[in-house]
């Protein structure tokens, strides 16, 4: 039987295990990415394994995320980055180049590489056919380091494109259509993999938007076959020379499949707080609208920019709603401008914004109480917008620009005059913001300003592990929860003594206080803990508050291989119903750790509640030696 294009590159790349869905294998990274919020600490886990260049074929640092400078923290921050890059053989998109992931598939993403980037939305780039997975910023560090990367081989799924869209029907509107059927929770272990006659009617960049978003259904990663149409994308960026062809087997295998059929699809929203409640706009009604926002690294190309800014012309945004706009990179900002679409946008009364996150990670544009506000966003979850009381629906560029001139939610279709977009034969190509490294890093001394602390270090791991239950928790707990992002916070993502007392705010207050009194414990939660963005703050924090292992109905991947990077122990329930019988502040204690780390199952004792439990452990070989280190470091120096 032949193979699907997801498993030819990893057979491609493989270096350790056997390539069977489910089992452990270490795969060769060609490329890198970080971006600001989780980069200053891969680059403090980067210098510290004393690597003097990175050995990939090419690492970029972006800066992206925390743009907003009200004190000297973020500043700081970015000439950490800058400096490090320079010195470490990194290339530096500065500030204002644009949002990683609009910019590396611009100006880097490459068919039949492998990436991994420090952000959950870096399967962005399989939309040009590479394999592109979200990842720890430890795990990137290694990679940048030239080690390898370590994953459970995934199930591959076949995810049938038949027909073409209608008008004003997006790409955004198919990746929502994948939420619907498959749930935040369903990906997990799972590379979809896009085919059938639907693909050659999708563009690059459309491509893109719904890569990106697999991301939401916690997918390892997200592909697209590289065609012509990739070819043509990659020319007029003049990086045709990077091409390859790229297409599964006829015979390939699959082990499972989804059809949707473009034809079909109607437009559709994400109504609040998940971005698989998913609903069609047309049933959803006409809801009034506060507050629209355009833009992230799921809808900000030039195409999702040209489309909107057609819609705006001549018309003028409802005198209710606040129209913010962020295009994805310098580029798309730049070609906007020199054709006209930034006036027209602009005249409709949009507040154009810096070529950044901005609104996505809560960097400003927070809605007013109660607001309703539509995003081209790819996550609603609950406070992410800065807003506790505000109402996020995630919707296509189209649906957020019709919504806009109306004030109130609207489908697309009832919009009739024409926005057919073609793609450039060129882009505009100026890459002077992309920073070359120095040929010679000694020469480089690295800015180090006072935000930047120094990382808790797990220790080893002990044979009996006892504390108590400091929180319990609900399923779909995100690491927005447990370590929130906002303009206020976002500041300090190098600086973990300062983030850990905002540990799990948005649910209790007095957490971190909590951890601290008690001097450490367990988390207890539902099942998919962790989802959402790959921040390993969401780790780090709880390590530097003592929290030493999480027993969970199941995990998110990311957030699970970042408890085990830093030696907190991730367990699940044998038996889901055991997650009663805990409640906050029950003291528990598990004896003969270091054996069931081996043996993949511990009884845990629930002293307050004289009941004892099993929990299992799905860990691979080296995920043992890890936790036993206490953490990816420990263990990196064991092995040395
Ligand atoms: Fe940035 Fe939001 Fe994407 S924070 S990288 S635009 S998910």
């Amino acid at each position: 039987m032949g193979e699907n294009i997801a498993y030819k590159i990893l057979r491609k790349h493989l270096v350790e295990g056997e390539l069977k869905a489910g089992q452990p294998i270490a795969i060769k990274i060609d490329q890198t990415l970080t971006q600001d919020s989780t980069g200053t600490m891969a680059y403090l886990q980067l210098e510290a394994m004393n690597i003097k260049k990175v050995k990939t074929k090419r690492s970029v640092a972006f800066v992206d995320h925390n743009m907003l400078q009200q004190g000297f923290e973020n500043a700081d921050d970015h000439k950490f980055i800058q400096t490090v890059a320079e010195k470490h053989g990194i290339l530096f998109s500065k500030p204002g180049n644009g949002i990683c992931h609009q910019v590396f598939l611009e100006r880097f993403s490459c068919p039949g590489d492998t990436l991994i980037g420090s952000d959950s939305h870096t399967p962005t780039a399989g939309g040009v056919g590479m394999l592109a997975i979200g990842a720890g910023g430890l795990d990137v560090a290694v990679a940048m380091a030239g080690g390898a990367y370590h994953i459970n081989a995934p199930k591959v799924c076949r995810v049938n494109l038949h027909g073409k869209l209608q008008r004003m029907v997006a790409a955004k509107d198919i990746i929502l259509e994948v939420l619907r059927q498959v749930t935040v929770k369903g990906g997990v272990g799972r590379i979809f993999e896009y085919a059938g006659e639907g693909v050659k009617t999708l563009s690059v960049p459309q491509r893109g938007t719904i890569t990106n978003m697999g991301a939401e259904l916690g997918a390892t990663t997200s592909i697209f076959p590289s065609d012509e149409r990739t070819f043509e994308y990659m020319k007029a960026q003049g990086r045709e020379a990077e091409w390859q062809e790229l297409k599964a087997d006829d015979d390939a295998f699959y082990d499972e499949e989804i059809t949707i059929d473009l034809g079909k699809l109607k437009p559709l929203a994400a109504k609040p707080d998940s971005p698989d409640n998913v609903e069609e706009v047309e049933s959803i009604g006409k809801i009034k609208v506060d507050q629209v926002a355009i833009g992230s690294c799921t809808n900000s190309s030039y195409e999702d920019l040209m489309r909107v800014a057609k819609i705006l012309k001549g018309h003028k945004v409802n005198k209710n709603v606040s129209l913010v706009i962020a295009p994805g990179s310098r580029q798309v900002m730049e070609m906007i401008a020199r054709n006209g679409a930034l006036g027209d946008i602009i005249s409709s009364g949009a507040r154009v914004l810096e070529n950044a996150c901005g609104p996505c990670i809560g960097m400003g544009q927070a809605p007013g109480t109660n607001g309703i506000s539509l995003r081209t966003f790819n996550r609603n979850f609950y406070g992410r917008s800065g807003t506790l009381s505000a109402k996020i629906y995630l919707v296509s560029p189209e649906t957020a620009a019709v919504s806009a001139i109306n004030g109130y939610l609207t489908d697309p279709r009832e919009f009739e005059e024409d926005i057919t977009v073609e793609l450039p034969e060129k882009f505009i190509i100026d890459d002077s913001m992309i920073l070359k490294p120095a040929e010679d890093g000694d020469k480089v001394e690295i800015v180090r300003g006072p935000n930047i602390k120094e990382f808790p270090i797990n220790s080893a791991l002990k044979n009996t592990l006892t504390g108590k239950t400091l929180i319990k928790v609900e399923d779909n707990i995100t690491t927005d929860h447990i370590m929130p992002s906002n303009s206020k916070l976002l500041p300090f993502r190098s600086n973990i003594p300062h983030l850990s007392k905002y540990c799990f705010s948005t649910i209790d207050s007095e957490f971190s206080k909590n951890a601290k009194k008690f001097n450490g414990g367990f988390i207890v939660a539902g099942s998919n803990y962790g989802q959402g963005s790959s921040r390993e703050h969401a780790a780090l924090a709880p390590l530097y508050l003592g929290v030493k292992g999480v027993i969970a109905k199941s995990f998110a991947r990311i957030h699970k291989a970042n408890l085990i990077n830093n030696g907190i122990v991730p367990m699940t329930f044998e038996n889901e119903a055991d997650y009663d019988i805990i409640d906050k502040f029950d003291d528990l204690e598990i004896d003969n750790v270091l054996d069931g780390i081996e043996n993949g199952i511990l009884v845990v004792k629930n002293v307050s509640k004289d009941k004892t439990f099993t929990v299992k452990l799905d860990l691979a070989e080296r995920d043992k030696a890890i936790l036993r280190a206490g953490g990816t470091l420990n263990y990196a120096k064991e092995s040395r």
